[in-house]
C-alpha cells in the first residue's frame, strides 16, 4: 500500500510502510541579514513596518542567534544574503530537507506563493547542489504553492511530517509530497492570517510535545494534534501573535530558542523540563519572522 496523505483522524493508519523518521539534523544553514528589510507586505506583520527595519540590530541579533546554533554544538553554514531579495534571511522558506530510505540526502524545492519571493529559491537550490543534495521539483502537473519548512515540519523521531495549508501552501501539494517522499502527511488548515505558516503556531519539540496555537487551527486540525501529541502546550494567544512564540526552535530535545519576552510560554516550557533560550529578534518580527524560519536544519 502507498503512503497517503490523511485528512480526517479516523483515516489514520501508521501500520503502512513508508520512509524511516529524518534522522536529527546535526547541520543548520542561515542567510546573512545584509540585505533584510521591509519593502513589501506579504502577512499581516509587515503592516506599518516597511522601511522601519534597523539593519545594524538586526544584524547583530542574527549573530546572537549564530552564536547560540554554534554554542550549542551545531555547525553553521552560511550563505550570503541577495541584493534585491530581503525576506531571503527567512531560509527555512525555500526548501523542504529529506533523507530517503536510501539514505539519499534531498531537497524539496519551494514554489514560493509572493512573487517577491521566487528568485530566492535557486540560491538554496545551488547550495544543496554543492552539497551533493537531490533537488526535487514540483512536477508542473501538480498545481499550487509550497513554502517548505515554512509549512512543512518533520515530527521528531517519527515518519510523519505535518503540513499548514490555507495561506502559503496548497493542500494538493501534500497528496504530492507523500506519493514522492513515501511518507505519511497529516495535513492541517490554517484559519487565522497571523498564523499563515505553520511555524507560526505549531513547534514540535520532541517526540511527544509540541507548542500550539489553538486558534490557528480548525477543528479538524484541533483533533489530529490532539490525538498524535501527547502533550500538546497551548502558547497564550497575546505572546503567538505579537512576539511569535510558536516560532520557537527546539533544536536538540532539550534547549528552546524562542523571542524574548514570551514569559508565560518560557514558563510553561521549564514546567515541561525544557530549557527556554531567549533572544531577541524584534527586527524580524515586523516581517513576520523570528528564530525557527530564520534557519534551516538539514541531515
Ligand atoms: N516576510 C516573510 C514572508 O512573509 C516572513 C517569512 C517568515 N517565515 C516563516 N517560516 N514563518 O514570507
Amino acid at each position: 500500500m502507498e503512503p497517503m496523505v490523511y485528512w480526517e483522524a479516523d483515516q489514520l493508519d501508521f501500520t503502512v510502510e513508508t520512509t524511516p523518521p529524518m534522522p536529527p539534523p546535526r547541520q543548520v544553514l542561515m542567510v546573512s541579514p545584509d540585505y533584510f528589510d521591509v519593502v513589501y507586505v506579504i502577512n499581516p506583520h509587515m503592516e506599518g513596518h516597511v522601511g522601519k527595519v534597523d539593519r545594524a540590530l538586526a544584524s547583530r541579533q542574527w549573530e546572537a542567534l549564530r552564536d547560540t546554533y554554534q554554542q550549542l554544538g551545531f555547525e553553521v553554514h552560511v550563505l550570503k544574503g541577495v541584493p534585491g531579495l530581503p525576506d531571503m534571511v527567512f531560509c527555512a522558506n525555500q526548501t523542504l530537507p529529506f533523507r530517503g530510505a536510501n539514505g539519499q540526502r534531498g531537497v524539496v524545492l519551494s514554489r514560493m506563493h509572493a512573487p517577491q519571493r521566487r528568485a530566492e529559491v535557486p540560491h538554496m537550490a545551488h547550495f544543496f547542489e554543492r552539497q551533493d543534495y537531490v533537488l526535487v521539483s514540483i512536477p508542473e502537473s501538480v498545481s499550487g504553492s509550497f513554502e517548505g519548512m515554512g509549512d512543512a515540519l518533520w515530527h521528531p523521531g517519527h515518519a510523519l511530517l505535518w503540513g499548514g495549508y490555507g495561506f502559503r501552501t496548497d493542500r494538493a501539494i501534500y497528496a504530492w509530497l507523500a506519493q514522492t517522499l513515501k511518507i505519511h502527511v497529516v495535513a492541517l488548515r490554517l484559519i487565522d492570517p497571523d498564523f499563515y505558516h505553520l511555524d507560526t503556531c505549531l513547534s514540535l519539540l520532541d517526540a511527544g510535545t509540541a507548542l500550539y496555537v489553538p486558534a490557528a487551527f480548525d477543528d479538524e486540525g484541533r483533533a489530529l494534534l490532539q490525538r498524535l501529541i501527547p502533550n500538546l502546550i497551548a502558547v497564550p494567544e497575546h505572546e503567538a501573535r505579537k512576539l511569535l512564540a510558536c516560532n520557537a526552535h527546539c533544536p536538540d530535545g532539550r534547549h528552546v530558542l524562542i523571542q524574548q519576552g514570551c514569559t508565560e510560554t518560557v514558563a510553561r516550557l521549564r514546567a515541561a523540563g525544557f530549557e527556554p533560550i531567549e533572544l531577541d529578534t524584534s527586527e524580524f518580527l515586523k516581517s513576520g519572522g523570528s528564530v525557527f524560519c530564520m534557519k534551516l536544519m538539514f541531515f
